[in-house]
């Protein structure tokens, strides 16, 4: 049976993208809306009026029709009839799944009442930077008065739930000439008779503020700027964040480990570079949605730009410190004192600490780094800062910024309602929050091994000589919070140190190192020249050497273990002719592996290898030359030279790419947490490479 959207439905869909797509007017997954229309009942052939509205999660700006949660507002706004008070709204929401018309769609919101109980046909929900400017100015309730006359009404803060929707209603009813109201501490929320009309109450309200604040702000509303806290230039600020970002990653992941995103836009820096930054960032957040992405509130270092990055590394040590005590202090202090939160009319505990490690960290003349349990999480949390920024300007520039209390942010924060949101969440991938290096990735078994540790939840940077090929590969792994490029010749040091921050930079730091770049010269000692044994040392004994020094550093920095993997080669044991110059240097990269591993044990890192041998199938050493070469040595054509290998093996089998990404995922997986100095063969059985 084939379903049209019903028309209201399509406007609504239509208008949300167009709102949720600017920045402006919402933040990311942030708000709702939704429309009133009549269907046919199925069971009864009567009309039906029903209520579309945005369900839990999602964001505007991409909102499909499974997005929406379909409702049938008889049913809906008779709750209002059995709604218990205050003290027990949560229970509504699990009432509202006894509303749905049909089966599918999203699951309904806790905003879901005030767009049902608002008795209008269209409604949106948002929460723009100059709307929640008014909202947590202190004198927010007369400023509203001020730029909006009567067509919007102050609604003082109260937490989302059945009761705000009835505030709303009530506030509607009794204004007939308002467009929308703001509400108290949080954002805005506006109505029409058409779409149409919700849309431009939505824009002239976010417009109108915005306008308000930009002619009526005091010019410095973060105070003067602050001595020796400007933006350092880009360059050198982008070599202080990767310089510092592992030990700050370090400090985010003490509770559990985290991936990071990097912010030096000028919101941030400039922020970071007025004098009242320290009180306001101290103050914290406000609009609901942000307590479980940014914390109540961010880690600010109190040093300038100008300091060494041994000071500043050592300063952070001890804010670290003093904020993991600051925030448990913080959920002692609410957790107590307001007892517990009522859950079906009985009462029940706050639910745990959920670690009290930053999300925010903000360094003057350098910029934000921000935290989640994936790169995406981490991005978000970042804007939603630079939101929190944006407001705190406007409300300082009006006003004084006065977000809602203490007790008020705890209450959304451990709210049971997110909480079993949180406990709905599938598990994790056993790589997630893993940040991974692969060299020589663009192809070959690197390309195959990034593509197995991404799609175990690693985050991958894949880095070969050619900046494009190394991009194409990234993009065929995943967007940009999966997998990015890089150019890097691992022979070169400073390349390799570019290399190594460009992944600090990217994804907050650096877990996992996999030395595969490589190339092979096929020659006998007396074809072998000068040139041809330093390239081949170069790239790989040398190379793998850098990467691994570069990368260790990191990993020392960061205090969370970590993994580097050797593809090393069945010729580090294996003697043969013709190949003095590979394999020995696959002999340097394998000893390497038991060197490193020895060393680097005490900071928790394991060094393991992998020998391949005779991968044919996507392999660049064999499609140029060496494949051929070796065909040739052994009377086989070219294309049969997989299958001549199998013949060679004890299984018999022919050896793939994928087959050494799962020995390297393997190693560095959640099962083999206590192995390290081992070389695993992937060679299909080489009784003469046996390992002993
Ligand atoms: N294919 C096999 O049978 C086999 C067997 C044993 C070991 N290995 C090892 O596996 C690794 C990958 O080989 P492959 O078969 O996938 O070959 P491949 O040629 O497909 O991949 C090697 C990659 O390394 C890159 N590279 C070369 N020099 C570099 C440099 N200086 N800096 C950065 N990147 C560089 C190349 O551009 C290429 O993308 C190599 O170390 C190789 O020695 C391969
Ligand atoms: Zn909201």
């Amino acid at each position: 049976m084939s379903k049209t959207v019903n028309p209201a439905a399509a406007e609504l869909i239509a208008r949300s993208n167009r709102l949720g797509s600017d920045p402006r007017n919402t933040n990311y997954a942030g708000g709702n809306t939704s429309a009133k229309g009549t269907e046919t009942d199925p069971v009864t052939g009567e009309p039906v009026e029903l209520l579309w509205v945005k369900g839990s999660g999602g964001d505007l700006g991409t909102l499909t029709e499974s997005g929406l949660a379909v409702l049938r507002l008889d049913r809906m706004r008779a709750l209002v009839d059995v709604y218990p008070g205050v003290d027990r709204e949560d229970e509504m929401v699990a009432a509202f799944d006894y509303c749905l018309h049909g089966k599918g769609g999203a699951a309904p919101s806790i905003d879901t009442a005030m767009h049902g109980l608002v008795d209008a046909p269209h409604v949106d929900h948002l929460h723009p930077d100059s709307g929640i400017a008014i909202a947590t100015a202190a004198e927010g309730e007369a400023l509203t008065k001020e730029i909006f006359g009567d067509r919007v009404v102050w609604v003082p803060w109260r937490r989302p739930g059945f009761q705000l929707g009835l505030d709303i209603a009530s506030i509607k009813e009794a204004n007939p000439q308002a467009v929308g109201c703001i509400l108290g501490g949080h954002g805005i929320t506006a109505w029409g008779d058409t779409s149409d009309e919700a849309e431009a109450h939505s824009l002239w309200i976010i417009e109108t503020a915005a306008a308000y604040i930009a002619e009526h702000s005091k010019p410095e509303p973060f105070g003067p700027p602050l001595e020796g806290y400007a933006a350092l230039p880009e360059a050198e600020r982008r070599a202080r964040a990767a310089a510092i970002g592992a030990t700050i990653r370090g400090i985010a992941s003490q509770d559990r480990p985290m991936v990071g995103h990097f912010t030096d836009s000028d919101v941030v820096l400039d922020f970071l570079a007025s004098s009242e930054h320290p009180r306001l960032a101290a103050l914290g957040t406000s609009c609901p949605d942000h307590f479980l992405r940014t914390k109540v509130k961010p880690l600010v270092l109190d040093l300038p730009a100008s300091a060494s990055v041994e000071d500043t590394v050592a300063r952070l040590q001890e804010l670290a410190v003093a904020y993991r005590e600051d925030y448990q202090g913080y959920y002692d202090r609410n957790a107590v004192s307001t007892g517990s939160t009522t859950e079906g009319g009985s009462t029940t505990a706050w639910p745990a600490i959920r670690g009290a490690d930053p999300l925010i960290v903000l360094v003057p003349g350098v910029g934000m780094f921000s935290y989640g349990k994936d790169k995406q999480t981490a991005r978000v949390a970042g804007e939603f800062y630079t939101n929190a920024i944006n407001v705190m300007r406007g409300a300082e520039g009006l006003s004084t910024y006065a977000p809602i209390d203490e007790a008020e942010k705890f209450r959304i924060e451990y709210w049971a309602l997110e909480e079993a949101k949180l406990q709905r969440m599938p598990a994790p991938k056993p790589l997630a929050t893993r940040i991974a290096l692969v060299t020589g990735a663009a192809g070959g078994i690197g390309k195959a091994t990034a593509r197995r540790l991404a799609a175990e939840g690693a985050c991958v940077v894949i880095a070969d000589l050619s900046l494009e090929k190394a991009q194409a590969a990234a993009a065929e792994i995943g967007g940009p919070d999966v997998a990015v490029g890089v150019a890097a010749d691992v022979s070169d040091e400073a390349a390799v140190q570019a290399m190594v921050d460009a992944t600090v930079l990217a994804f907050g730091g650096l877990d996992l190192v996999v030395n595969n770049a490589g190339l092979s010269l096929s020659k006998s000692l007396m074809d072998t020249t000068a040139a041809d044994w330093d390239l081949q040392h170069n790239v790989m004994a040398k190379g793998s050497f850098l990467v691994s020094k570069a990368a260790a550093r990191v990993l020392i920095d960061q205090q969370m273990g970590g993994d580097i993997v050797y593809i090393s080669s069945k010729n580090s044991i294996f003697a043969g002719p013709n190949n003095i110059a590979y394999s020995a240097t696959k002999a340097d990269q394998a000893h390497q592996v038991r060197l490193l591993a020895a060393e680097l044990g005490e900071h928790g890192v394991k060094v393991n290898g992998v020998n391949p041998d005779g991968v044919v199938q996507g392999s660049g050493i064999f499609a140029s030359g060496w494949g051929a070469n070796r065909a040739a040595v052994y009377g086989v054509e070219e294309k049969d030279l997989g299958k001549f290998y199998a013949q060679r093996t004890i299984l018999k089998r022919e050896v793939l790419p994928e087959n050494i990404a799962n020995a390297v995922f393997a190693l560095c997986g959640p099962d083999m947490t206590h192995t390290t100095g081992l070389h695993i063969p992937v060679d299909a059985g080489v009784a003469a490479a046996f390992l002993r």
